[in-house]
């Protein structure tokens, strides 16, 4: 097959995956549970490349046109090339095309929709089936931890057992199961300044993170049952305790992590108090200051309409569960 394209979504973590147990081969400390988006995308074109001997690496911009990626993508890719080839022992040139359909590096997972995307077009072009169970293994190559979680749809436990080198991530629920939405409140587009790689290294610095691990794996219990059930009262309370766990241990990190910014508080306040009020939402926040604002299908209009003005949203992106990744017909070149 020569060129082969795919979409790969980005996902949120509702039990967040923080701290590594062998940074090397990208394996958690701890489970995590998260919900793949489908609006938040990335799609990949990957083809042998026909002329010279090097990659050639392209982001397609907003105008359509196909450009050099910048520098620090361009590495990423190239390192998980590397790991993509020596697994299939294949090392033809290519020529890879690759845009997102959101915020870069803003803390929406790109690096979890980018590199899932990435793994899944080379494996389809080395012959390999969508289903196959190495896909997860192969998207964490890249060094991000969360893409994967992102070859696969709905509502997905990734077990992680310390010292097990592979226990991959599994759907507990097709994502029809409980279609939530996430409006997606995007506080600051740019590159966040700590990257999650470092905040992983860190976790283990905080006088707190010992006690995290220990009550994480009836918390992600609690939190499955609640999604089976679909009861939104304790996912709400679940999702929320667990978001400020996390980033309290990234506060108490040594040195200290600060993702959230004054509007990102703002909003985890104002949607606490819609949820007093009476409607279904509940709110988290991965390593950015973007918030995710969940919520079910019949409250998602009375939501956006009480959160829509609230100044300090750059942009808001509607999104919902979905179902993983696809082969596409259209290329990007
Ligand atoms: O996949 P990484 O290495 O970028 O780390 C993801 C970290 C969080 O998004 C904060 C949590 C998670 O489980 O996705």
């Amino acid at each position: 097959m020569n060129k082969v394209s795919v979409s790969s979504p980005s996902n949120i973590a509702l039990i967040k995956y923080w701290g590594m147990s062998d940074a090397q081969r990208t394996l958690p400390n701890n489970a995590s549970l998260s919900m793949t988006l489908n609006q938040c995308v990335s799609y990949c074109t990957l083809a042998r490349q026909t002329s010279g001997t090097s990659d050639e690496i392209l982001w397609k911009t907003a105008s359509g046109s196909l450009i050099p990626a910048q520098a620090s993508m361009r590495r990423g890719i190239e390192q998980h090339l590397q790991q993509l080839r020596q697994h299939f022992d294949d090392w033809q040139p290519l020529r890879i095309a690759t845009v997102n359909s959101f915020p870069t590096g803003a803390g929406i997972a790109s690096s979890a929709s980018g590199f899932s995307a990435l793994a899944l077009a080379f494996a389809l072009r080395c012959g390999q089936s969508f289903n196959s169970p190495d896909l997860s293994r192969l998207a964490r190559l890249s060094g991000s931890g969360s893409a994967a979680r992102s070859v696969i749809g709905g509502f997905v436990q990734w077990p992680g057992h310390p010292g097990q080198p592979h226990c991959p991530p599994e759907q507990f629920a097709p994502a029809q199961h409980w279609p939530l939405h996430d409006l997606i409140a995007v506080v600051d587009a740019g590159h966040k300044n700590i990257s999650s790689r470092e905040g992983h290294r860190l976790a283990a610095s905080s006088p707190f993170y010992a006690a995290r691990l220990t009550q994480l794996p009836e918390r992600l219990n609690t939190l499955r049952e609640a999604i089976l059930n679909r009861d939104f009262d304790t996912l709400a309370d679940t999702v929320e305790r667990e978001a400020v766990e996390m980033h309290m241990i990234a506060m108490t990190s040594k040195p200290a992590i600060f993702y959230w910014q004054p509007v990102t508080l703002e909003i985890l306040a104002r949607v606490r108090q819609l949820r007093r009020d009476g409607l279904q939402v509940c709110s988290t926040v991965d390593a950015g200051p973007n918030v995710h604002v969940l919520c079910t299908p019949q409250d998602v209009s009375a939501v956006y309409t009480a959160l829509r003005k609230l100044p300090g949203v750059e942009q808001w992106i509607f999104d919902q569960a979905g179902d993983g990744p696809r082969q596409l017909a259209r290329h990007l070149f």
